[in-house]
């Protein structure tokens, strides 16, 4: 029986994500050691086996058929661009990615000058500008800590991740412009899902029960 694999995203999403697989009967007891420095984990009763990944990782991994399933962030997904389906929304995680900067450049945007944009979604952000906006702006790829970018004078703008708002209020910067809102979400390896459609099915049909129940 060919073993059925699961990349997650590493982090706070990956705990969500195993809680909700342990409401649907696959659990796996070997990834609840925190201490663990292993990055695979097996359930061979189940046939299935699981891998934490970097988040940015996770669509390549599915794309590419060395895991079947994998749970990760909608940013990750339209960032990645991947072949891949998108099958299911876990309704977790949720957040928005907008364009944010001090209320000072709001006119500046409005008028569609040449801004600098700093982000770490640069396919993202030139999708919006370009694709949405028919605005033309120079983008500054950064890697974290995106709202320094304005504070320092390094972009007018950020097109970044907006989840309490706390970290724009505690640093003098406010929403902008909404570009989509945000959540963790399944994908499937495109051979996978007709390969493996049984098992695969039986995993969205459960998820999505639990998740209706946890709606209700
Ligand atoms: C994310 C995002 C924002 C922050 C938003 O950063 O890039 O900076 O969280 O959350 P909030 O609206 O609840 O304040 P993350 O903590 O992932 O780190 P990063 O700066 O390294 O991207």
């Amino acid at each position: 029986m060919r073993e059925i694999t699961i990349a997650l995203a590493k982090g706070r999403l990956a705990n969500k994500a195993m809680d909700l697989f342990d409401k649907i009967g696959i659990s796996c007891e070997e990834m609840k050691d925190k201490n663990s420095r292993k990055l695979i984990f097996e359930n061979p009763d189940l046939g299935m086996r699981f891998f934490l990944a970097k988040a940015n990782d996770v669509p390549t991994y599915v794309e590419y058929g060395a895991a079947d399933i994998g749970i990760v962030g909608k940013d990750t997904i339209l960032e990645e661009g991947r072949k891949l389906y998108e099958v299911l929304d876990l309704r977790m995680g949720k957040c928005r990615m907008c364009v944010c900067g001090p209320e000072a450049a709001r006119e500046r945007l409005k008028h569609h000058e040449l801004i600098r944009v700093a982000t770490k979604y640069p396919h993202i952000a030139k999708d919006y500008f370009y694709n949405k906006k028919y605005q033309t702006v120079e983008i500054i790829k950064l890697n974290g800590s995106i709202e320094l970018a304005p504070i320092v004078g390094l972009a007018d703008v950020i097109v970044d991740i907006v989840e309490t708002g706390s970290t724009l209020r505690e640093n003098g910067l406010v929403v902008l412009e909404e570009v989509c809102d945000l959540s963790a979400r399944m994908v499937v390896n495109q051979v996978s899902m007709k390969r493996e459609n049984e098992k695969i099915t039986q995993i969205i049909k459960g998820l999505q029960e639990i998740l209706r129940e946890e709606q209700a």
